[in-house]
């Protein structure tokens, strides 16, 4: 099959986060993450596994920054380690976490590649967390302070900021599901985390910009909600999804008004006791991109409540149920492979949200069942087949008018996949984690043949 063919302009990269490469966990005055604390509490991830030494790129980003030089990419995606900044999440900062990033770009720049940066990809410092975290108001002041710092360093010459990766995770899957750090059950203070991380994001939005930064965006992860039948009840089980996945980010952000149909989704628990007066103001700001993380489509249905007592339910617990997509392939995350839905989430959102910002898909990619052969090489066509796929379901967005600027593959190597540990590969690297040596698997290749191509058409006259 033929790749497809993008706009020449697109941009192209690779992404990663902090504490799934860096390692080094104690070193360089870092201060401990929820992360660290979550991975140390029995039972939470698998086998016990833990960010400690992940691809130790904290030592060997030269090499890593050499393998992205090798594609070809435009832009690299990575997150700052708040705690590295930061070690107890207020107060100066840490000379030495400041002076690893400046490395790190400076090295990312000599390539020739342009850094974008994430300021929070869900390492909290753990001593926030002890005082509430992001349930309690003032961590979005402390994380305005520790923007101002990042930005006041690496601001002269890193020009694409992101403030939050994907807080539907950090408020939802972490303080409601309990599958990510902290890893609790909450129904009123998940809702009230969810709001202090869009105050977080808004107020360092006002940070990055007296700090003279031009690019500055947040990644969301809206969801493409599929009903599994048309009944209405179905049907209004996607709505209060949407509200849970997509509204309670992109409204606010974008439309400057919390979703309408609060009470539906979250009933007693919509209280907004947490917000007030002229949060809206300050989260609503104008943003130059929107970064969208994509991988996969939900099919849900109405069902009953887990938890009877309405005081009582978390806040994911809207009422719905997953139904599996039959007669797809699912990666090794179990996540269906249907690439069209990428493009019908984007032109949905196009339709939805008028005045829509620029679009950077800032994570999309696959795990695989990569198995080396005896010479080290991964065949990994189910990651090229993801990645093509996904590429021309992308350019039918653009063709239907979705102003896409830029396309980041996750990930550029294996790493530590949260609470699934090092099992789930996503990589175009693969990482031995015996000896930390990187392998190009078959995809790398691929990922720089087609970005040879897509350059010949920039410089075609
Ligand atoms: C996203 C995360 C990223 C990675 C991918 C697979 O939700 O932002 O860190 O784990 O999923």
């Amino acid at each position: 099959m033929s790749d497809p063919v993008l706009p020449p302009e697109l941009l192209f990269g690779t992404a990663t986060a902090a504490y799934q490469v860096e390692g080094a966990a104690h070193e360089g005055g870092r201060g401990p993450s929820i992360w660290d604390t979550y991975c140390r509490t029995p039972g939470r991830v698998a086998r016990g596994e833990s960010g400690d030494t992940a691809c130790d790129h904290y030592h060997r980003y030269p090499e890593d920054v050499a393998l992205m030089a090798g594609l070809g990419v435009d832009l690299y995606r990575f997150s700052v380690a708040w705690p590295r900044i930061q070690p107890t999440g207020r107060g100066p900062a840490n000379p030495e976490g400041l002076a690893f990033y400046d490395r790190l770009v400076d090295t990312v720049l000599e390539a020739g590649i342009e850094p974008a940066l994430t300021l929070y990809h869900w390492d909290l410092p753990q001593a926030l967390e002890d005082g509430g975290g992001w349930r309690d108001r003032d961590t979005a002041h402390r994380f305005a302070e520790y923007a101002g710092l990042v930005a006041d360093r690496l601001g002269d010459r890193v020009r694409r900021w992101i403030t939050l990766n994907e807080p539907f995770c950090s408020a939802f899957v972490g303080h409601a599901v309990g599958r990510h750090a902290p890893g609790t059950r909450e129904g009123r203070p998940a809702l009230a985390a969810a709001h202090h991380l869009l105050l977080a994001h808004g107020l360092a939005v006002g940070e990055l910009r007296d700090a003279g930064a031009e690019q500055v965006g947040i990644t969301l992860n809206p969801d493409h909600l599929l009903p599994a039948t048309d009944s209405a009840a179905d049907r209004a089980a996607v709505e209060r999804a949407r509200t849970l996945h997509n509204r309670t980010w992109l409204d606010p952000i974008l439309t400057g008004a919390y979703p309408d149909n609060e009470t539906e989704t979250w009933g007693a628990l919509a209280d907004g006791a947490h917000r007030r007066e002229g949060d809206l103001e300050v989260i609503a700001q104008s943003l130059d991109f929107l970064g969208i993380n994509y991988y996969r489509p939900i099919m849900l249905r109405d069902a009953p409540h887990t938890e009877p007592d309405p005081e009582l339910r978390t806040a994911v617990d809207i009422g719905t149920e997953q139904v599996p997509f039959e007669g797809v392939r699912h990666t090794t995350m179990g996540w269906p492979v249907v690439p069209d839905t990428f493009a019908d989430l984007l032109v949905d959102l196009n339709r939805r949200y008028p005045g829509l910002p620029p679009v950077f898909i800032t994570e999309n990619g696959s795990a695989e069942d990569d198995r080396p052969d005896t010479r080290g090489r991964v065949r990994d066509t189910g990651r090229v087949d993801y990645l093509r796929d996904h590429l021309a379901s992308l350019a039918r967005a653009i063709e239907a008018g979705v102003d896409v600027r830029g396309y980041f593959v996750w990930s550029l190597l294996d790493n530590f996949e949260w609470a699934f540990g090092y099992e789930r590969r996503f990589g175009l690297v693969r990482v031995d984690y015996d000896t930390l040596e990187r392998h190009p698997k078959d995809s790398y290749h691929w990922y720089r043949d087609f970005l040879r191509e897509h350059r010949a058409r920039r410089t075609a006259p």
